[in-house]
């Protein structure tokens, strides 16, 4: 048995604040949201801990087949371990040199700290080597790096020391920077750090240049068309055999906007300069490489980016467009015109709008993240992209999902152009140059057609002034998979993983906002019309709170990688055990990670025995999955024994584990059970429920019954208890108070001395023990006045006493 006393005055005002918002299910509410701390105390996350002087953790790669995160940040490189970011990071020392910043702080640059060496581009170059861009202090700057993996040094000691093995990795711990071993500068301004403890067994063992995390020596290229000066500007950039395609800004003043390719064999080109037809203040978002056919000639590099609409004094459009462009790889620019440009450069809008109830349509166009899911066919990957709405003063997000089938009809369909006195976009009805403008040279339908430069006048100058399609693409379904409007925050990043669970595939998807949290939300088909969206969890990434910038999933590693301004963490994509220790709060959590193996809430993996697994994430019906479970909870649930004081208030608590779940109060009274329906009011709020002034009439059994997807449980038992408002004031009157009240009632404490050893009522054993330590808790002279007092009160106090035992 487990017993209360009533919550203090101040408490009972703190939780009746904390009223709900109605009894609407707020489908949107997370089911499960944890703090920092709390997150921390799953073990499932692991915030990276090494600091040194840096910031922007912006730029993240994965190397899933050594197991490497490589982190690019303000002047810094770092090679992590995926399994343990903690585990001995390499760290690389990539300022600009002082000289170069001095010049940038000539410019009038660096008020917010620009003039300094942000990286912003890392990417694989082959085996042994990285290719990386920084921005150098406004003088963009790219150059290789050694990989330096650690696995080839074990794989070198072991085959040098045939029979023995290697110590255990050791503990993951906080290194400082006395740890960390600073070589000297091996060119100009770099230096490399490393951990002492790698050091020694190299040093002696192998060639230390052939194996360490470092930047090859005095190796230096421009980064000029692969990397941005100003680093508030946000870029995109992919190496294809050894072509670098970038989506930057060229130049000093960030004016010139263009999508690049430099480096390699191929020509170097870009598109149109400041034609706004072609680009008009772009943001890039996203650049990938997708095949269009079998034929090689025909692969194309698909881009996202949104851009300042062309007629904005219209009023009627958006400021700003999401839009989705593409360029074929082999494109060489053309012969007479378009020299040194693309000759194959198109784009088309990206619509991601909702309609709401009163038939008001929002508008989602500012692109900022967008995720390529592939499929069996690499053709045909889906494209998760989020948008939120432009402007400052509604904050709305939007997931949507289109279909590469989509945006190559749109590709193939009208362009579109501009006509008329009042220069509307119209579809351009006139004839199409052969080859069609956007067809790959020696592609599927022009094998004749060797190179783009070959490609006839009439086409070129087709292209160059019909960049646009005429029709946007439209999200899956024509609308949104997941939208929020009306909430204090914003999504940032997104990341998808494909999930097997008992009962199918599902999609999770995991979104970062600018509040520091990320998101896990499932959508379900409900029924053949309509989804329905699951926020499973909400988990608050890092120490102080910061916008998720760039997050990166391992699928493999079941991890996930969350960037922030200020720092980097490591997120399991599961923590089961926080959904409870009950098989209906694990199925009741719909986690397609997740099932109950018996025992408890556990990571599920399809492999393992599925007679076993209980899992339900399409109906999440415990009932069914979780017969024989149920009861075993319900008997686990302690009655609490409360009590109140006629007259005044009293809070019982309960609180569901879900938001989503509806709760119900029960009151049992002499055999019979109804719905709590107070004449003297009940105030419902998130925690509990609030009776105020008791009477004896509100004695009896509570039960609260928590409602979720049509599963009852009761949540908490209270049997409340009634005092006699006289006897407790009897019981806890202050001596003062009789002194200035002569007349009033009044009622002395029990003695100190040993209590009567007759069977008392439960009530007034507790009440005994109530006294007890309220007499404890006087300071000894208090004591002692109220001894001198008591004694003078003998009669009275026999009174009480035996008005006391008449309780019952
Ligand atoms: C940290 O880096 C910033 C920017 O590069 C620099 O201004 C500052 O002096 C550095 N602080 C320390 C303690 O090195
Ligand atoms: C990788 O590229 C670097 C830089 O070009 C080169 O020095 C190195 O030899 C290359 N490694 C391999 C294995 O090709
Ligand atoms: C294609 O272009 C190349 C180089 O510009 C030129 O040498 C060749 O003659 C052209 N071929 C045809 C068929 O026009
Ligand atoms: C208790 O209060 C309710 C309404 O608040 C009243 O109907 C009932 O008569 C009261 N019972 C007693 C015993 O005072």
């Amino acid at each position: 048995m487990t017993v209360t006393m009533t919550a203090s005055g101040a408490q009972l005002v703190l939780l009746a604040l904390c009223v709900c918002r109605g009894s609407g299910l707020q489908q949107t509410a997370p089911r499960v949201r944890l703090s920092f701390k709390e997150l921390m105390d799953t073990r499932a996350a692991r915030p990276f801990s090494f600091s040194f002087n840096t910031s922007d953790y912006r730029v993240l790669l994965m190397d899933q087949d050594q197991g490497r995160l490589y982190l690019g940040s303000r002047e810094y490189l770092v090679a992590l371990d995926m399994h343990n970011v903690n585990k001995e990071p390499l760290i690389i020392h990539w300022p600009a040199s002082a000289k170069r910043k001095g010049e940038c702080q000539m410019t009038g640059k660096g008020k917010q700290g620009e003039c300094a060496n942000f990286v912003r581009l890392i990417e694989p170059w082959n085996r042994t080597h990285l290719y990386t861009c920084g921005t150098g202090a406004y003088q963009p700057t790219c150059t290789f790096i050694n990989r330096g993996w650690r696995a080839e040094v074990r794989r070198g000691r072991r085959s040098r020391l045939p029979g023995r093995d290697l110590p255990p990795p050791p503990p993951p711990r906080k290194l400082s920077a006395a740890e960390y071993f600073r070589t000297p500068n091996w060119a100009t301004g770099l230096f490399v750090m490393f951990p002492r403890s790698l050091v020694t067994p190299l040093l002696s063992d192998l060639p230390l240049q052939d194996y360490l995390f470092r930047l090859v020596p005095g190796y230096v290229d421009s980064g000029k068309g692969k990397c941005s000066y100003d680093p508030k500007q946000e870029s995109v950039a992919v190496l294809l055999n050894g072509n670098l395609y970038a989506g930057v800004h060229i130049d000093f003043m960030s004016t010139d906007a263009a999508l690049f390719r430099t480096m390699g064999g191929r020509t170097a080109i870009r598109t149109e300069q400041y034609d706004s037809r072609w680009l008009n203040e772009p943001v890039f978002v996203q650049i990938q490489q997708i095949p269009d056919s079998a034929e090689r000639n025909d692969d194309k590099l698909y881009f996202f980016f949104r851009e300042k609409t062309l007629d904005s004094s219209s009023g009627t459009s958006p400021s700003v467009l999401a839009r989705v462009g593409r360029v074929c790889l082999n494109d060489e620019g053309g012969q007479k015109s378009l020299v040194n440009r693309w000759t194959t450069f198109l784009k088309a809008r990206l619509i991601c709008s909702v309609i709401g109830d009163d038939g008001v349509e929002t508008r989602f166009d500012e692109l900022r993240d967008v995720f390529i899911q592939p499929t069996q066919d690499e053709r045909s990957p889906m494209v998760y992209a989020l948008f939120t709405t432009a402007g400052s003063v509604f904050k709305g997000s939007a997931v949507c999902v289109y279909s590469m089938a989509d945006i190559r009809n749109v590709f193939n369909g009208p362009f579109a152009h501009k006509h008329g006195h009042n220069y509307q976009w119209t579809e351009y009805t006139g004839r199409i140059p052969y080859p069609r403008p956007g067809t790959c040279p020696g592609g599927t339908f022009t094998p004749g057609i060797r190179s783009s430069r070959n490609f006839s006048d009439e086409a070129v100058n087709f292209i160059r002034a019909h960049p646009l399609m005429f029709h946007p693409v439209y999200p899956i379904h024509r609308r949104p998979l997941v939208v929020r409007t009306g909430v204090d925050y914003r999504y940032t990043a997104l990341v998808v993983d494909q999930v097997d669970a008992v009962d199918g595939r599902y999609e999770v998807l995991f979104l970062g906002t600018d509040q520091g949290t990320v998101q896990k939300i499932i959508v379900l088909p409900k029924d053949p019309t309509s989804m329905e969206e699951l926020t499973l969890e909400e988990v608050e990434v890092f120490r102080s709170r910061a916008p998720v910038k760039t997050m990166k999933i391992s699928s493999k590693r079941q991890q996930l990688y969350v960037s922030s301004d200020a720092g980097l963490t490591q997120v399991s994509l599961h923590r089961c055990g926080a959904y409870g220790r009950a098989c209906s709060d694990c199925c009741l959590a719909r986690d397609p990670y997740c099932a109950w193996d018996g025992e408890s809430c556990s990571a599920f993996t399809p492999s393992t025995k599925r007679r076993s697994r209980r899992q339900d994430v399409k109906h999440g019906d415990p009932l069914r999955q979780c017969r024989g479970f149920n009861a075993k909870v319900e008997k686990r649930l302690r009655e609490m024994v409360q009590f109140g004081v006629e007259g005044s208030s009293t809070f019982l608590e309960c609180q569901p584990r879900s938001p989503q779940a509806t709760v119900k109060w029960l009151f049992q009274r002499e055999g019979r059970r109804k719905v709590l329906n107070r004449a003297g009011g009940a105030l419902r709020t998130a925690h509990g429920v609030l009776l105020t002034s008791l009477n004896q009439s509100d004695a009896g059994l509570y039960q609260c019954v928590a409602t979720e997807n049509n599963f009852k449980h009761t949540v908490a038992r209270v049997a409340l208890r009634v005092l006699d408002r006289d006897i407790v004031l009897a019981l806890t009157a202050r001596d003062e108070d009789e002194d200035e009240e002569p007349g009033a009632r009044r009622a002395a404490p029990l003695p100190r001395a040993p209590l009567p050893p007759t069977p008392f009522p439960p009530e007034i054993r507790l009440i005994n023990q109530y006294c007890q330590s309220y007499w404890e808790q006087l300071s000894p002279k208090q004591q002692q006045q109220q001894q001198q007092q008591q004694q003078r009160k003998r009669t009275s106090r026999r009174h009480t006493e035996s008005q006391d035992q008449g309780l019952g």
